[in-house]
């Protein structure tokens, strides 16, 4: 148990410290969450949302899964999609993507992990689509590399076109959905420069992100 008391002592001393500064902070969050930002980041440790962009509890809604997928037909993060933008109201959805990442990787070498390898399958879809891109590069790391950033381009076009994101674009609701990439080897985060805020600029978002991304000068 020693491993989780260190947890809960932990626990204790960030909550005092908050309270020290701001005595009405959880009073004032426990009645209400207003965030403007939704992520759809990968599961990896190394990559936690509300640090790296410094984000206060309250600030930030987060969906992670392996990849950092948006696979429409997941109820999962279909759900969390329709949430932020339809009760939460958020103004920006974020599909981070990171380097180095485990699932890109084993997608792109075609390992098997387990189970794991079903929800990879996204991953390959991916690969697949960029295939010839992929092939011209001159090393894995370079392959590597450039998957986890197609994979962002594909699932930022994936959340532009769930219904949620559709229908609140329909009704005027200001929604504009960004692509980045986390480098974990210097902790900065990258705009990938793919900002789509409307169902009409979308295709062209996404036709001129593959376009500088496939270019293998970049
Ligand atoms: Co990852």
């Amino acid at each position: 148990m020693d491993a989780l008391n260190r947890l809960f002592a932990q626990n204790r001393q960030w909550a005092n410290s908050i309270t020290k500064h701001d005595p009405d902070f959880f009073k004032r969050l426990s009645e209400q969450q207003k965030p403007e930002y939704l992520w759809i980041g990968c599961s990896d440790s190394r990559v936690t949302a509300n640090q790296i962009v410094g984000l206060q509890p309250g600030e930030v809604f987060v969906h992670r899964n392996i990849a950092n997928v948006v696979d429409p037909d997941d109820l999962n993060c279909a759900s969390v999609i329709q949430f932020a933008v339809d009760v939460l109201k958020v103004r920006h959805i974020l599909v981070v993507g990171h380097y180095g990442c485990g699932g890109v990787k084993a997608a792109l070498r075609c390992e098997r992990v387990g189970l794991a390898d079903k929800w990879l399958r996204h991953v390959e879809k991916v690969k697949d689509i960029h295939r010839e891109c992929l092939c011209s590069l001159p090393d894995s790391g370079a392959q590597e590399d450039r998957l986890c950033e197609l994979n962002v381009i594909e699932q930022v076009a994936h959340v532009c076109s769930t219904e949620t994101v559709q229908e609140a674009w329909a009704r005027g609701q200001f929604l504009m959905i960004h692509g980045c990439i986390y480098g974990l080897k210097d902790g900065l985060l990258q705009d990938m420069k793919i900002n789509v805020a409307s169902a009409e600029e979308a295709p062209r978002v996404y036709a001129s992100a593959v376009a500088r991304y496939q270019s293998t000068a970049e």
